[in-house]
């Protein structure tokens, strides 16, 4: 049972979730049980069986030991017909091996567990506002359902209020399940429906495991993970938001009047079998939009869960909002990169928490922290522990003095507790090379600051240089807005190119995801330390779990503002929007090295909401579309069989995965191509007519490719008009005999303008050796 580990987790929660691990067990008795998902062909059932669910117990009656309770109600423990058909059952591997080969099944894959997971300000700084534009245009989402796949919900939360909130939309079929501190009395019109799936989870993890969690076999939220998720997506107003006095202000989900159905998949890890329950119940019950802020390590699309879970979503027009992954910066470490989900990076806000650091030698030095608690300007003794392993916390080497410890790896929940025992006074949290200038705010229980790389290197050589180091903090208890240059691409935003199919650019665009403010469950304390006593009401977290939210939340007032377009045609225009520069009308840079970023952290760039909303022109894709594009990457009839039930779907020529009507553009050159010729189809959803359309290329460093576009000019006449055109991309480069695979890449844009509107796509072009 292999367990990938995956990434949308925020640092401090993998670090503690690397501890629980050890905890983890298989809850079974000799011979081993585990779980499997079995697809199987709904075509291939034989006339015998009047339903599916009379064919899945003679499978289970037939090829399962009989000696092993096996009754099939109690080895079925989910069975699937919207996401795909077929059940998951606890087996053997024997019995598993034996259900490979009975006619009608398409395969047996173990279920597999992923650690899963990956405002106020944060509407403001994507120009919403209450008085004009898309907010009161939409009502602010009233009329859209939100489904939110996640760790649950805290429902008491004032962010879940229904004050003022219509009445439940009456397509509305979802419910609110009962369980664990959970009834139906938790859900109202905010929180339209609340599920829970936990049959898969909960097999791989010990009742000791749980209960250190905290868990609640219920919607109810014992991570804090979906309760933060759900109120940036739609969270109800709130006034005075804050944590320790600190981001004060009104909260507001994106949507802020949007409603909300969480599905509970998780219990911190989620299993692909939970998963698949959750998404088809959600695609079930109605709702217009998902919002997923989890994933694996990516996998070709029929291995892949949250692929294949998110065509079925995407088969019935659902928006579907995925993380991009928490892994950056390194190359390929993207996930949820099929075309039909929304991938979103993270980036950060114009909102800053600064502390200085006063060092002996009269440098100051300027971090981030949550700490309010007292003003302390004494001097102390600074000792620099490096990777500050436990062991090392003792009072000989900190009692009395500020640590000074490498951060990424310090962010266990338990280390400032340490520190405290060992009589540390105050701790500076270093950013790796890595993670550069980005200052992830924490709620610090004890003085303490995070500071940036550059910032880190002055410390530590100010520290090797003098026998006596010292340092004291300011603590300005303040919250500045504005001042910073933003949005920053968040050093841990996940980044192309896409892995699985590098023909279609990922991310597609980043959204606010660093240090954002959102509803918390009181029962946790904000640095998920089970030593801190604090309770919070709202509390920051960063990751690409929160930017993920934030688009959701933004495709719920695209669909209230236009109700007939199609997912495609959201997520388009919310990509050929969305802007490439900051706040300084520079383009925008990514906290490793403080460089312009490329489309492969950014994609298209970052979500303009208010732009959103009338993007001009949009590149439209169905359903057929994405068939097209899996025949084109070569899957074979089995493979497809994952997402489609008729027989040879790939009969037509499917040409490159590249030819997808996508917003974007990703060419890829391998010895031996030189050309590559696209085409695209942009669909008028304009109001002044006729408009006239003109074409930009920018190249950013392209020398090595030239790029031309044909024809040059588009007319649109009528509303909904479509006009094709045809993109070359000629390679200049010459290929290196000796067959090494260092990659080249180059990036630009490619511009529709009419005097209304600048309909915008990035492109990558990259160099493959192989
Ligand atoms: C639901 O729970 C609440 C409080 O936990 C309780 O007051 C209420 O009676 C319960 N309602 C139902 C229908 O069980
Ligand atoms: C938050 O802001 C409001 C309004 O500006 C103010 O009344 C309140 O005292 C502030 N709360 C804190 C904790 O700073
Ligand atoms: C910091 O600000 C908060 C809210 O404004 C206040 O409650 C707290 O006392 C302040 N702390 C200090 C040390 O001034
Ligand atoms: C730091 O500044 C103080 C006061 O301005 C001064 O007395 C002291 O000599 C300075 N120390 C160093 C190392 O420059
Ligand atoms: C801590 O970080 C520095 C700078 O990134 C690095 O050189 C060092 O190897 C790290 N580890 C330790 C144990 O110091
Ligand atoms: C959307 O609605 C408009 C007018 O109601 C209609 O003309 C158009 O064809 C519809 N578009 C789609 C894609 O259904
Ligand atoms: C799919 O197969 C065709 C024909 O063999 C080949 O030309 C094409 O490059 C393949 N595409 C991919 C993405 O592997
Ligand atoms: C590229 O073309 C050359 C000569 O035409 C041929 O020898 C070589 O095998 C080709 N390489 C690939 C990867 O197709
Ligand atoms: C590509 O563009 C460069 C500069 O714009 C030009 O010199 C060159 O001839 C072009 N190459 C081709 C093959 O069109
Ligand atoms: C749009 O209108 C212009 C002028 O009225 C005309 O020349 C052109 O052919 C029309 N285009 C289409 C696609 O109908
Ligand atoms: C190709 O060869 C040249 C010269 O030997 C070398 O400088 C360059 O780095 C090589 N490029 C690749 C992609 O291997």
């Amino acid at each position: 049972m292999a367990f990938t580990f995956f990434c949308n987790v925020s640092l401090p929660l993998l670090i503690s979730l690397m501890f629980f691990l050890p905890l983890i067990t298989i809850n079974s008795s000799e011979p081993l049980i585990s779980s499997y998902i079995v697809h199987t062909d709904s075509q291939s059932r034989p006339s015998r069986f009047s339903t599916q669910d009379d064919w899945y117990s003679y499978m289970i009656n037939t090829f399962t030991d009989q000696k092993m309770e096996s009754q099939s109600s109690s080895r079925i423990f989910y069975t699937y017909n919207v996401v795909f058909h077929g059940f998951a059952a606890r087996l053997t591997d024997k019995e598993a091996k034996k259900f490979t080969k009975v006619p009608g099944v398409l395969a047996v894959l173990a279920d597999k567990v992923t650690v899963k997971l990956d405002t106020t300000q944060s509407p403001e700084f994507l120009g919403l506002h209450l008085d004009y534009g898309l907010w009161p245009e939409t009502n602010l989402g009233e009329n859209v359902i939100i489904g939110i796949v996640d760790s649950g919900i805290w429902p008491e939360s004032d962010s879940f209020k229904d004050t003022g909130i219509g009445p439940i939309p009456s397509r509305w079929k979802g419910a609110c399940e009962q369980g664990t501190e959970f009834n139906s009395s938790h859900c109202n019109r905010k929180l339209i429906g609340a599920r829970f799936f936990l049959k898969g989870i909960e097999h791989y993890m010990s009742d000791r495991l749980l209960e250190e969690l905290g868990e609640y076999r219920s919607p109810r939220d014992g991570v804090g993970h979906g309760t933060h998720t759900a109120s940036t997506a739609a969270g109800s107003e709130v006034a005075n938001a804050n944590v320790f006095g600190f981001a004060n202000g009104t909260a507001r989900g994106i949507a802020t009047k949007a409603r909300i159905a969480m599905y509970k998949a998780c219990e911190v890890l989620c299993s692909e079998s939970d998963i698949f329950a959750a998404m088809e119940s959600a695609i079930n019950d109605g709702v217009d939009i998902l919002s997923a802020s989890l994933g694996s390590q990516d996998a070709p699309y029929y291995e892949n869960a949250m692929a294949k879970a998110a065509f079925a979503a995407a088969k019935r027009n659902i928006f579907v909002s995925c993380s991009a992954g928490n892994l950056g910066p390194h190359a390929y470490s993207v996930h949820n990169t099929a075309p039909w989900m929304t991938t979103v990076g993270a980036g950060s806000i114009d909102r800053t928490f600064p502390v200085t650091v006063q060092l002996g030698n009269n440098k100051t030095l300027i971090g981030s922290s949550l700490y309010g608690k007292k003003i302390n300007t004494d001097s102390f003794p600074l000792v620099y522990l490096g990777d500050c392993i436990a062991a090392n916390m003792i009072p000989q080497n900190v009692m009395g003095k500020i640590l000074v410890c490498n951060g990424s790896k310090l962010q266990a929940i338990n280390d400032e507790h340490l520190i405290q025992e060992a009589g540390g006074v105050g701790l500076l949290q270093l950013n790796h090379i890595t993670e550069g200038e980005g200052l992830t705010a924490i709620a610090y229980t004890l003085p303490a600051a995070t500071l940036g790389y550059r910032e880190a290197l002055e410390l530590v050589s100010y520290i090797i240089s003098t026998k006596n180091p010292l340092a004291s903090f300011k603590f300005h208890n303040r919250t500045v807005i504005g001042k910073e240059r933003a949005p920053i691409t968040s050093s841990f935003s996940a980044r192309g190119p896409n892995p699985i199919v590098p023909e279609i650019l990922k991310p597609d665009l980043i959204a606010p995801g660093f240090n954002i403010l959102a509803a918390w469950p009181p029962n946790i304390s904000p640095t998920r330390s089970s030593f801190d006593p604090r309770r919070v009401k709202f509390n920051t977290d960063s990751g690409t779990s929160m930017s993920c939210p934030h688009v959701a939340g933004v495709a719920a007032l695209l669909r209230a503002a236009h109700p007939n377009w199609s997912s495609a045609a959201v997520r388009s225009a919310l990509m050929t929007t969305s802007t490439a520069t900051d706040n300084q009308y520079r383009l925008i840079a990514r906290y490793e090295d403080l460089e312009p970023a490329t489309a492969l952290s950014i994609g298209s760039g970052h979500v303009n909401p208010q732009l959103a909303s009338d993007p001009g022109l949009i590149y439209d894709a169905d359903i057929s579309d994405y068939i097209r594009f899996l025949c084109s990457v070569n899957y074979t009839e089995k493979q497809m069989k994952f997402f489609v039930e008729a027989s040879k779907p790939c009969s037509g020529p499917a040409g490159s995965p590249g030819d997808l009507n996508y917003p974007s553009f990703s060419v890829v050159f391998r010895p031996n191509s030189s050309v590559q010729e696209l085409k695209r189809t942009l669909t008028n959803v304009g109001e002044l007519l006729p408009e006239v359309y003109k074409v930009r290329i920018v190249h950013h460093k392209v020398k090595k490719a030239n790029v031309t576009v044909k024809p040059q000019k588009l007319i649109f006449n009528k509303s909904f008009e479509k006009q094709s055109y045809k993109v070359r991309f000629q390679s200049n480069y010459v290929f290196n005999k000796s067959g090494t695979t260092v990659e080249q890449m180059a990036f630009g844009s490619i511009s529709w303008e009419s005097e209304g509107h600048v309909v915008r796509s990035p492109f990558s072009v990259l160099w493959l050796q192989s």
